[in-house]
């Protein structure tokens, strides 16, 4: 195996978008952050070295990190975050895994400036066919003109207030829909005829994004990190934490621009109040005269026809549903056919009187998050070195609810009723090595229906079945695909709805698992499920890493 070894040094670094300039933060100056680009089973070796006198760590988005946990990167779920002028190693090795991935900062909202492309280079050619020196990364993510941490901040303490980012960003330019950001346009440059390969990725902290190409279709043929059945659509749905790689054949002829807009904007954005703006960029093609080297000037009319509307729901599902594994000889689809365990929980955003503990801005109310009613604590101490040391006298029991509590009639006709019982604490789930377990990911509503991109750390999992309204266990199991579910990392679950997922527990450990929403995270949409070790050295997990920061 091949060592790759990357410095990343988290430092500030003034950055000016709309006109507003303001200290961010960095990996190594850059505004996104490098791309890490590897080869499947090549070992990695990432020194973050902390800078700032922040905390920070930093998560490999998708990556399953097989027996090597302790470099997942959640703070104080797998370790302790960096504190400033300490360094630590993430190593762990790419083992059956190729694609288009991120990484990010797992520290509060530090994800809003400290993220980038994690891209895995194949050991077989593509199942697909795309000229060499024809890839374009795509990442989105949002900007704030104002101090993300305040409104972090002002998130966890009263639950509420206003939270929505400035602007949207391709490659970390918002484009010319923005005031004061013609000049940071995100412009990428076609020969007609070349089919090129997006790789696309949400790093946005709140919002599900779709993205289209004006006149030109996206054949999408991978996502998370995991080969599809290719298919053609006008535009693609991505929600944060998500990839997805699509090919596009510049087989159009332009106008006298040359220039054809890419676009993103929310699908339905978790923020109050909605921020429908939409963040632009261009596909340009080579003309065969000398390109010039200044800036072109941007079409004035800017045709977006490809782009589905907000809140097109039917749009966004019916694009989810066209998600299938490859199911090839050469990329099987390892679905669990039979379970050992099925855990049914709620995922829930809440308004509930302010607790006697907490502080709450307005009308003596504010918003949780949960699962099953659990609203997740974060630890002061990292779970999985409490766990690997068997430490007693810890902040957490091993007791989560595997089925929504009673009072919730999840399976009534009355559906998605407003739940106001949540309590908090730091509750785990606890599996055997291999267990093959199914998890229904149930949304309920209040008042905004919210769409909820749930993540799974260290493990992949297969999007069995989904619906509107609520699971019904009696009879929407009998539905579920088995043949060629699409295989993530993350899964939006539906507006008003829900998602079966499946997944063998093959990696002991610790893991998270929340939504992606940097917001209904920090509410406490959130839980940890835990592997055992198996059996022998092969199922368990790796001695901690000499450098792992303590708490
Ligand atoms: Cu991409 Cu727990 O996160």
């Amino acid at each position: 195996t091949t060592t790759r070894k990357f410095e990343f040094n988290i430092e500030w670094k003034k950055v000016t978008r709309l006109c507003h300039t303001k200290p961010l933060l960095t990996v190594n100056g850059e505004y996104p952050g490098p791309t890490i680009a590897v080869h499947e089973g090549d070992n990695v070796e990432v020194k973050v070295t902390n800078r700032v006198s922040m905390n920070t760590t930093i998560h490999w988005h998708g990556i399953r990190q097989l027996r090597s946990a302790w470099a997942d990167g959640p703070a104080y779920i797998t370790q302790c975050p960096i504190r400033g002028g300490q360094s630590y190693t993430y190593n762990f090795t790419v083992i059956d895994q190729r694609g288009t991935l991120l990484w990010h900062a797992h520290y509060g909202w530090q994800r809003a400036s400290l993220y980038g492309a994690f891209i895995i280079y194949p050991r077989m050619p593509y199942p697909f066919s795309v000229p060499t020196q024809s890839e374009v990364p795509i990442i989105f993510g949002e900007w704030w003109n104002g101090d993300v941490d305040a409104v972090e901040n002002e998130m966890m303490l009263y639950g509420g207030g206003p939270n929505s980012s400035d602007a949207y960003t391709i490659n970390g330019l918002p484009g010319p829909l923005y005031p004061c950001s013609k000049k940071d346009t995100f412009i990428q440059t076609v020969e007609r005829g070349k089919t090129y390969l997006f790789r696309i990725i949400n790093a946005a902290l709140n919002d599900e994004l779709f993205f289209a190409i004006a006149n030109h279709t996206l054949t999408v043929v991978e996502a998370d990190a995991v080969y599809t059945k290719p298919f053609t659509t006008r535009a693609i749905m991505v929600a944060p934490g998500q990839t997805t790689n699509v090919l596009v054949t510049a087989n159009q002829v332009p106008d006298s621009s040359g220039m054809f807009v890419m676009a993103a904007k929310p699908y339905v954005t978790a923020v109050f109040p909605f921020d429908n703006s939409t963040t632009a960029g261009f596909l340009k093609y080579k003309s065969t005269r000398t390109e010039k080297i200044e800036a072109p000037t941007l079409p004035t009319n800017l045709a977006f026809h490809n782009l589905p509307e907000m809140k097109d729901t039917v749009y966004a599902t019916t694009f989810s549903k066209m998600l299938r594994s490859l199911a090839s000889p050469e990329y099987p689809c390892n679905v669990p056919k039979k379970i050992d365990k099925r855990v049914i929980t709620t995922v829930s955003l809440n308004l509930q009187d302010c607790p006697a503990n907490k502080t709450c801005k307005a009308l003596g109310k504010r918003f949780f998050a949960s699962m099953n009613n659990q609203s997740f604590v974060r630890p002061f101490k990292s779970v999985l070195e409490s766990h690997y040391k068997n430490l007693t006298n810890v902040e957490f029991s091993y007791d989560f609810p595997e089925e929504p509590p009673t009072a919730f009639n999840y399976t009534g006709v009355d559906p998605l009723t407003e739940n106001m019982n949540t309590e908090f604490g730091t509750k785990l789930l606890e599996v055997p090595y291999g267990t093959n377990m199914e998890i229904v990911l149930q949304g309920t509503s209040f008042l905004n229906k919210e769409n909820h991109p749930i993540h799974v750390h260290g493990h992949n999992f297969f999007v069995v079945g989904s619906g509107f309204g609520n699971f019904d266990v009696a009879k929407d199991p009998a539905k579920y695909n088995l043949v060629d579910p699409p295989e993530r990392n993350t899964v939006p679950v539906p507006t008003g709805g829900w998602a079966a997922i499946r997944l063998k527990a093959d990696n002991p450990g610790v893991w998270f698992i929340h939504c992606h929403l940097e917001e209904h995270t920090s509410w406490g949409l959130a839980m940890v499920f835990i592997v055992k070790n198996g059996i022998g050295q092969s199922q368990s997990l790796l001695p901690p890493p000499k450098d792992l920061p303590l708490c």
